[in-house]
């Protein structure tokens, strides 16, 4: 309910009028434009229902709000549209006094973009499969959590529930090889939050630290709000060059190295002792985002940096975001003994702690097993999504198209090599408007050289840089059920394509090949109702 009360002590009829109809006017009520009914807000602000009753009838009469007897008054809808106008066609002009950090953020901000609507497949990285998710096994695990009677609704540990981070450290040990302690972990709103008390700790303004690059952009936009500037260090089909280290000064170091992200290298074990090498002396941290090892198909297992170095000199970020869902918000920390405490204040002034039932749940998960076996499960789907997409990638592109980061994770990398970048944007548009989200690698370069000067010496950059290409012409014109039919057929117009796209493996609409039946089709058919036109194509029933 919004805040009314003055300091002058009770507000009389008029005041009260006067304070719902500015309320009305900046869209306070929300969508759904209810406001309380006279008696709670009467209750609420200490003054006699006819108080309140007189003020709504006030705004009714002219046209504010609507009433009906026995509900809730509702902002009138005429108001509404009014109000959304104004809003939008009069942005403040007032200058507004930032902090550095503030000033920080707004020059160089993440941007957020509405995932689009009604695509036909829709590559976006980041989002699950909505029918991966154990819907049972999790209900049960919350209502486990919330009938068990807590002696006292109190604040918990900023570290987290000890129940879960036992889980965890159990979790760590056989799924990862990670020893530590419970008290190393902390759990986070996802790794996010993870990175920003990193960043809080361990940076300051004029610091440096090291990102690969390309990179994820969350962390560099992350680290990059502290005032310390990024030092990009090329990747290449082996992830970070950590050879490049040497003579980098850097208080940390970000790396990805079960899957680089994006291009999906699996750090060698070299390269694992070179880095952790540098961090030592550097007197440096090295923050190992672990965001989707579980998904490993081909790869013998390398050990975590964790698990080579213990945790002097490495933070370890885990998620559950890549196994159950990114709307979860959960992630853990295993930090160094020495910083156990800093973690746990900085935990404290950010948010108290994690939803509680969502940990217990997954403690519960945890404990019994459900959360492994789901584990299994979603990575023999996602190993059969890779196998499925990346045929039809083949049959529909042939050598043009060039497949990496394949060996682990959710998402892999198709290269375009004889194809100049310049025709990017086009493409994606062009895919867009043939109902296929596709995006691109090169928004994830931190260093501008490496994203598109030809001066560029990653091997990455070497791979695509643009080479004459009539490829459009070669395309295939056949029509076959497939989204890469659709695809290419946008191609015929074009002179040019991407060099590289990155495609979310948990994606499977419109790739399953022809005949492809039984409880696939289900899911797919769940997963995207409105693609009713493959299912003749398909020869599904
Ligand atoms: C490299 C990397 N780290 C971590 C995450 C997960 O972040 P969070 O746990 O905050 O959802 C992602 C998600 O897309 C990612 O790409």
């Amino acid at each position: 309910m919004p805040q009314m009360k003055t300091n002058a002590g009770r507000m009389g009829a008029r005041q009260i009028y006067e304070a719902l109809r500015d309320q009305i006017m900046s869209l306070v009520y929300g969508a759904d434009g209810l406001l309380p009914s006279s008696r709670a807000l009467a209750n609420e602000m200490g003054v006699a229902r006819s108080t309140v009753t007189i003020a709504y009838e006030q705004l009714a009469a002219e046209g504010f709000i609507e009433t009906r007897h026995g509900a809730r008054p509702r902002v009138a809808r005429a108001v509404v549209e009014r109000g959304r106008l104004r809003a939008t066609s009069r942005p403040s002009t007032r200058k507004v006094r930032l902090s550095s950090f503030g000033e920080r953020l707004r020059q160089d901000s993440p941007r957020w973009t509405e995932p689009p609507r009604g695509l036909i497949a829709n590559f976006r990285y980041g989002e699950l499969s909505p029918s991966d998710f154990p819907v049972l096994a999790w209900k049960k695990a919350v209502t486990a959590a919330m009938t068990r009677k807590p002696e006292r609704l109190a604040y918990d540990d900023p570290c987290g529930s000890l129940r879960l981070r036992t889980a965890l450290q159990g979790y760590l040990w056989r799924s990862r090889s990670i020893r530590c302690d419970v008290d190393q972990i902390v759990v986070v709103n996802g790794s996010q939050q993870g990175l920003d008390i990193c960043a809080r700790l361990l940076l300051d303004a004029g610091d440096r630290f090291v990102m690969e690059d390309p990179g994820y952009q969350m962390a560099r936009h992350t680290f990059a709000a502290t005032g310390a500037a990024a030092v990009p260090v090329a990747v290449d089909a082996d992830g970070l060059q950590a050879e490049r280290l040497d003579g980098i000064a850097a208080r940390l170091a970000y790396v990805t190295p079960s899957h680089q992200y994006p291009l999906g290298g699996v750090l060698p074990i070299g390269r694992r002792h070179h880095l952790l090498a540098w961090a030592r002396n550097n007197d440096a941290y090295v923050i190992e985002d672990d965001y989707d090892s579980e998904y490993r198909y081909d790869t013998k297992p390398i050990p975590p940096l964790h698990a080579l170095e213990g945790s002097d000199h490495v933070i370890y970020l885990g998620t559950v975001s890549k196994t159950l869902s990114p709307t979860l918000r959960i992630g853990y920390l295993v930090v160094p003994q020495g910083l156990r405490s800093l973690f746990a204040a900085a935990k404290q002034i950010m948010d108290r702690h994690t939803p509680l039932i969502e940990q217990e749940a997954l403690a519960t998960m945890l404990e019994s097993g459900a959360y492994d076996s789901h584990v299994r499960r979603a990575r023999r789907r996602n190993a059969e999504r890779q196998t499925t997409l990346i045929s039809a990638l083949h049959r529909r592109f042939g050598d043009r198209v060039r497949i990496e980061g394949a060996a682990a994770g959710l998402h892999l990398v198709a290269w375009f090599d004889g194809l100049p970048q310049k025709r990017e944007d086009a493409l994606i548009k062009a895919a867009s408007a043939r109902g296929i989200g596709i995006y691109p690698v090169s928004a994830l370069f931190v260093s501008p050289s490496l994203r598109g000067s030809r001066s560029a010496s990653s091997w990455a950059m070497r791979r695509w840089r643009p080479r004459k290409s009539n490829a459009a012409a070669s395309f295939s014109r056949r029509r076959s059920p497939n989204w890469t039919d659709n695809f290419s057929q946008n191609w015929q117009f074009m002179t040019g394509q991407i060099p590289a796209i990155s495609i979310a493996r948990t994606e499977t609409c419109h790739v399953y090949p022809p005949g492809f039946q039984g409880r696939r089709y289900r899911e797919h058919s769940r997963d995207h109702p409105r693609c009713p036109p493959c299912e003749p194509r398909h020869g599904h029933q």
